[in-house]
């Protein structure tokens, strides 16, 4: 298995362009399934996860073809075309490797009036649910039932009539499912406490494109009036704000400076000011956004909430950023319930964090020191690649795998800004 090794110290500088968002592409992709004519992505990352998502859909019998990209290029397009659906099962072996595979069932039961996708399993981050997306649809006139492992959904004849859903805890996946299930709905629907995050907006800018009428969009109440049918459209993926924000995280423990290109500054406010609230100089430019070092880090406080609030996705960079902070750091991860397994990681290159149920305590250190680590998740494995580049000595970060579903071609990206990174066959 391929692991990474990095020869930390090195001040980054330059700039990193940023690439399409994973978890935007993961609900793009899907809605493929919602016409018969042509969906072309551009922006799309090139990651393990859309990989793994273009199979699944492929499985369903979407044909998807690549254009126009060079191996050198970062991103890709990418037109899926559902004339006719072959199947609509998402089988265990694709969902349990990718929990997003639960996206197709809104848009598959919109366009087929069935769905038939396997329970998605524990997850590294915790007991992640499925129930909002279930009530989401069952209140838009879905009928669900469970058996063997899978949830079979029913439109009933005619199609889904749409329907009112008051969302009880903030869900950016299940937000997506209703959405994708309610634009092709008989009526209107509306959804409340629904998730505003970016990707959303994202999903909703393109459902719009493609003939869809939302009302509300950026906002925590959504109304959709159904339409009869979408049509195809070409549509460029935003670019990932976490991806920004972890290079921004790794060019400010270098003592660094880079530019982001392409990062929005307005998408990641919450991130810029905890880097600001540390001590890290972040502005918007022309070109996306400029991130310095400027003199010590500062301990900061924080709790990771739905957006606008600061993303559970950047909480481990930001811990490893923290780590060299003067004074103590308190974070409290309010989103997933096991979001620390960096942590005993990062202890281990002389990082001094107790965490204690959901709070995090950083107690600030002089430095980190190179080992060898490995992580669980994608973002835990990015905050040890952070602590890496400012450790002494040489850090290896074995389970690649976690890194190449969330970050196109990280290494490549930290050369570019001056890191000392190189990927090798490991076990
Ligand atoms: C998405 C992101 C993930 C991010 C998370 C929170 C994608 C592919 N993934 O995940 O990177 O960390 O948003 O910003 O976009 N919950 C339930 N029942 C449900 C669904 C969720 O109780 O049916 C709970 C979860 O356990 C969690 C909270 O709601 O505590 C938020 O989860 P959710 O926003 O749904 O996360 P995902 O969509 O899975």
């Amino acid at each position: 298995m391929d692991k990474i090794i990095i020869e930390g110290g090195r001040r980054l500088s330059g700039s990193i362009p940023v690439s399409g968002a994973k978890n935007a592409a993961l609900t793009l992709l899907p809605c493929a399934l919602l016409t018969d004519e042509p969906l072309t992505l551009r922006n799309l990352p090139r990651l393990a996860d859309i990989d793994g998502f273009q199979h699944l859909m492929n499985q369903f019998g979407v044909s998807t073809t690549i254009a126009g990209s060079r191996p050198e290029d970062f991103g890709r397009v990418m037109t899926l075309e559902a004339p006719r659906i072959t199947s609509s099962v998402a089988p265990y072996e694709l969902v349990r490797k990718m929990r997003a595979s639960i996206l197709v069932l809104g848009p598959m039961l919109a366009r087929m009036g069935e769905a038939t996708v396997s329970l998605p399993g524990g997850c590294a981050i915790g007991n992640r649910p499925i129930d909002l997306h279930l009530k989401a649809l069952e209140a838009l006139g879905a009928e669900i039932e469970m058996a063997a492992g899978y949830v079979r959904a029913h439109a009933p004849d005619g199609g889904l009539p749409g329907g009112r859903y008051s969302f009880p805890v903030v869900s950016v996946g299940a937000t997506e499912n209703a959405l994708m299930a309610a634009v092709l709905a008989t009526g209107r629907s509306s959804l409340h406490n629904a998730a505003r995050e970016p990707e959303i907006v994202d999903l909703c800018n393109m459902l719009v494109a493609m003939g869809a009428q939302i009302e509300g969009i950026g906002t925590s109440d959504l109304t959709i009036h159904g339409v009869p049918r979408l049509h195809g459209a070409t549509y460029r993926v935003m670019s990932d704000r976490i991806e920004a924000g972890s290079y921004a995280c790794a060019a400010a423990i270098t003592g660094g400076e880079v530019t982001l290109e392409g990062a929005k500054f307005e998408e990641m406010e919450a991130t810029v000011q905890a880097l600001r609230d540390a001590g890290v100089s972040v502005e918007a430019v022309a070109k996306g956004i400029h991130v310095a070092a400027e003199g010590p880090l500062k301990a900061i406080t924080l709790s990771t909430a739905p957006y606008p609030g600061f993303a559970t996705d950047m909480q481990a960079q930001l811990m490893a950023l923290l780590c060299l902070a003067e004074g103590s750091s308190v974070l409290t991860e309010t989103i997933f319930e096991n979001r620390y397994m960096h942590v005993p990681e990062l202890n281990r290159m002389g990082a001094h964090i107790e965490t204690k149920g959901r709070t995090a305590v950083v107690h600030g250190v002089k430095h980190l020191t190179g080992a060898e680590v490995m992580a669980t998740d994608l973002r835990a494995s990015m905050s040890l690649v952070i602590a890496g580049l400012a450790a002494q000595g040489e850090t290896q970060v074995h389970r690649l795998y976690h890194l190449d579903r969330g970050y196109e071609r990280l290494e490549e990206k930290l050369a570019l800004v001056g890191a000392r990174v190189e990927r090798v066959g490991g076990d």
